[in-house]
């Protein structure tokens, strides 16, 4: 190998020589260099320039040189060479240059510079010299094109055209161009309703900036139109484009209509209801607004400039016609527009009622008497009455007939009146009025008959009601008791012994007040022998307890008599001391003191009047004390 080299070297020195002396002699023919005419690289990336060549028959080439050539002149400048496969360079060294295995020309990191003509140049030795020549191009791909818009809204009554925006696409290479587009539409310059300014800047890095300028005329259908810009550029020789975020054009016009509605939450506005009244014009910026009520000329309210009034828990008084104004300063003309709404509150008022006779707290209506009740109500739309007592609806429409009134008549009646609306719950209103009947007292006494016992004390109780106050009496065996206080409603109870008198006459309660008198007759009769008396003739609680104590002692004696008998007995030995013989002695008395205890509670009529129908074969025997006593005893000795 290495003797090869030796040898190929000298050989090459040889050739170099010759080369150098024929050089001026004419190239073999047979030799050739072969090369791309073109060479694209991007920015900063890695150009390889290809040159490719034959070696002639038996020969070898002797070195490669590298030459560039600045576009459009003759002059060549050496950059690098190789000779017997060893690179060199020539001053100043760049270091982004190399020659591959290949004879490739490498250059990395290219710039903007590098942009040139490349010569390679093979020298054959005694074949000769061939070369060739390539055209590095250099490209960069632009950034995204910006939009920069005009920050004004744009008239459509300007009769000069209005710049509508700038775009600017930085730093490409080669130049690239922009193009204008309206609703995917490329924009031309017309001379008439578009203008585009293009503009170049060439940076200091040596890339160009592109910017183009928009101005057109807009119309109002433009509000909606889409704009954008794209740059169309060359990267390695393809042809690309880039767009722009698209944006649309505050395009000011005037008003042409005005809209005006009642924003309510029904079909109908009624009182309580917030409503709210807007106004919309249909052009751009919205224009200053005027709302006001056509009966008032002031406008007080809030947001009316921005065309929407707010009327909170509205009542019938802003019924009315609202008029909206606009004058909208794009319109050359100057033209004001208007437009009104009529807001209708729907409204019902308190009903009144009224009363023929009338019924105050200072004239009330006498028992018998007739009043006819109206109620009367003022509503929007065909009202609905009824009249309710006691929550009940007692009759249909707006009269009420009440005739022969008495005590029961008196109460409170409610008049309710309904306004149906569609959409909405019916509104509702009512009132009440006191009805007050003056009238004889009404008494409600328990009973007619009261079963009673000669001797024996009654309580007798009468219940009376009425207006105006009354006051209830009593006559009892000749004399009168009057309650000492009186109002409308009052329980009266008598307690007094019955006598044989009074089993003759009864007792009278009687209720009185300024209307007349009213009067129960309660007749006193004689309880029946071994019929039990009702359960509810008042027993006293006196008796009862006389009852208790006079049966208690003589539990006491008899059982003290029949242990000292039962002693005696067992003593004489007369007696056997069976079991069944202690119980048939000890279970009557506790039952006779079952019958004792159960008079006392005076709440099982059966069991007391079996005591009492005992009594009843003693009742003869004489006066009150005695009278118990008997009763008690009576009851045991059985
Ligand atoms: C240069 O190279 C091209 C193609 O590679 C070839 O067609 C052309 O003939 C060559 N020119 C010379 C002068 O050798
Ligand atoms: C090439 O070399 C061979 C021997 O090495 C020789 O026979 C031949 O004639 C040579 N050809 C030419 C064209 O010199
Ligand atoms: C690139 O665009 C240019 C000019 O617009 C045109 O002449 C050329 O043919 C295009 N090239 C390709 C590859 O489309
Ligand atoms: C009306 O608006 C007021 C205040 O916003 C609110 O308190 C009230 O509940 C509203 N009334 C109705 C009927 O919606
Ligand atoms: C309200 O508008 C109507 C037409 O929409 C018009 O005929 C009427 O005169 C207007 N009323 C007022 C008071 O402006
Ligand atoms: C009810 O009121 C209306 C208006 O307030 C009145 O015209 C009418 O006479 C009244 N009717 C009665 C029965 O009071
Ligand atoms: C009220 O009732 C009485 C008795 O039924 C009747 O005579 C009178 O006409 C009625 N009045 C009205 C207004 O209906
Ligand atoms: C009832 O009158 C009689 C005599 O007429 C009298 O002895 C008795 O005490 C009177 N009783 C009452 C409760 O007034
Ligand atoms: C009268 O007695 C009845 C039941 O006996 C009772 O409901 C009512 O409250 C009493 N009235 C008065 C004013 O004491
Ligand atoms: C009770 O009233 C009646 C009439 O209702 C009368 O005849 C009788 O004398 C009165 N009795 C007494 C005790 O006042
Ligand atoms: C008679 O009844 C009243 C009320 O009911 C009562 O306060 C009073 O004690 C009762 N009198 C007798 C003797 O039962």
């Amino acid at each position: 190998m290495s003797r090869c080299r030796l040898a190929s070297f000298a050989r090459a020195c040889l050739l170099l020589l010759a080369g150098c002396c024929c050089s001026r002699g004419g190239a073999d023919s047979n030799v050739a260099v072969y090369m791309p005419d073109l060479v694209e690289a991007k920015l900063g990336d890695t150009a390889i320039i290809k040159c490719e060549f034959a070696l002639p028959e038996n020969g070898s080439y002797v070195y490669v040189n590298w030459y560039s050539m600045e576009k459009g002149k003759m002059e060549r400048k050496k950059l690098i060479y190789m000779v017997q496969g060893k690179e060199h360079q020539d001053e100043p060294p760049n270091d982004r240059l190399s020659i591959t295995p290949d004879f490739f020309l490498k250059i990395n990191k290219v710039v903007l510079q590098d942009a040139k003509n490349y010569v390679c140049q093979v020298g054959f030795g005694m074949h000769g010299v061939a070369e060739n020549r390539s055209e590095l191009r250099v490209s960069k791909a632009p950034e995204k094109p910006e939009i920069q818009r005009t920050n004004r809204g744009i008239s459509t009554g300007d009769p000069h055209l209005s710049e509508i925006a700038t775009c600017t696409s930085r730093n490409g290479y080669p130049t690239p161009t922009l193009t204008w587009y309206k609703d995917g539409v490329p924009l031309k310059m017309d001379g008439n309703e578009i203008e585009i300014r293009p503009g170049l800047i060439k940076e200091s890095s040596g890339l160009w900036t592109v910017r183009s300028t928009l101005s057109a005329k807009v119309t109002k259908e433009d509000r909606s139109a889409e704009f954008y810009c794209q740059v169309s550029y060359t990267l390695m020789g393809n042809n690309k484009t880039s767009k722009s975020d698209s944006f649309k054009v505050d395009v000011h016009y005037p008003s042409e209509s005005l809209r005006f509605v009642i924003d309510a939450p029904g079909p109908d506005v009624k009182e309580g209801d917030n409503v709210t009244l807007r106004c919309e014009a249909d052009g751009n910026p919205p224009p200053l607004y005027t709302l006001y009520r056509m009966e008032e000329e002031e406008v007080s309210e809030q947001g009316s400039e921005q065309g929407f009034l707010h009327l909170y828990n509205i009542n019938k008084e802003r019924s009315g016609v609202y008029l909206c104004k606009v004058l909208d300063l794009q319109d050359v003309t100057l033209e004001e527009l208007t437009a009104n709404v009529t807001l209708l509150v729907n409204y019902l008022d308190e009903p009144v009622i009224t009363s023929v006779p009338p019924v105050t707290s200072l004239r009330q209506l006498q028992e018998g008497e007739d009043a006819l009740l109206t109620c009367n109500a003022t509503g929007s739309k065909p009202l609905a009455f009824h009249w309710e007592k006691k929550g009940r609806v007692i009759e249909k429409g707006n009269l009420l007939n009440l005739t022969n009134v008495g005590f029961d008549t008196s109460g409170k009646y409610t008049c309710v009146v309904e306004m149906p609306m569609p959409g909405t719950p019916a509104v509702s209103r009512s009132k009440q009025v006191q009805v007050t009947v003056h009238a004889k007292p009404v008494l409600v006494a328990r009973k007619e008959v009261v079963h009673v016992q000669s001797g024996e004390m009654v309580n007798l109780t009468c219940t009376g009601y009425s207006t105006p106050p009354l006051l209830i009496s009593w006559s009892v065996n000749g004399s009168v008791f009057t309650s000492v206080m009186q109002g409308h409603q009052r329980n009266s109870t008598v307690l007094f012994q019955v006598t044989e008198a009074l089993l003759e006459s009864g007792v009278n309660c009687t209720a009185k007040n300024r209307m007349g008198t009213t009067q129960h007759h309660f007749m006193l009769a004689q309880r029946q022998e071994g019929r039990s008396p009702n359960a509810k003739t008042e027993q006293t609680a006196q008796e009862s307890k006389g009852v208790i104590i006079v049966a208690v002692v003589i539990c006491i004696l008899v059982i003290a008599v029949l242990g000292a008998v039962l002693y005696f007995l067992h003593k004489k030995g007369k007696l056997t001391c069976g079991r069944s013989g202690k119980q048939e002695i000890t279970k009557p008395e506790a039952h006779k003191d079952e019958i004792v205890v159960e008079v006392k509670s005076d709440k099982l009529p059966e069991e007391a009047g079996l005591l009492q129908g005992a009594n009843g074969e003693k009742r003869s025997a004489g006066d009150q004390v005695g009278q118990f006593a008997m009763t008690s005893s009576g009851g045991l000795q059985r």
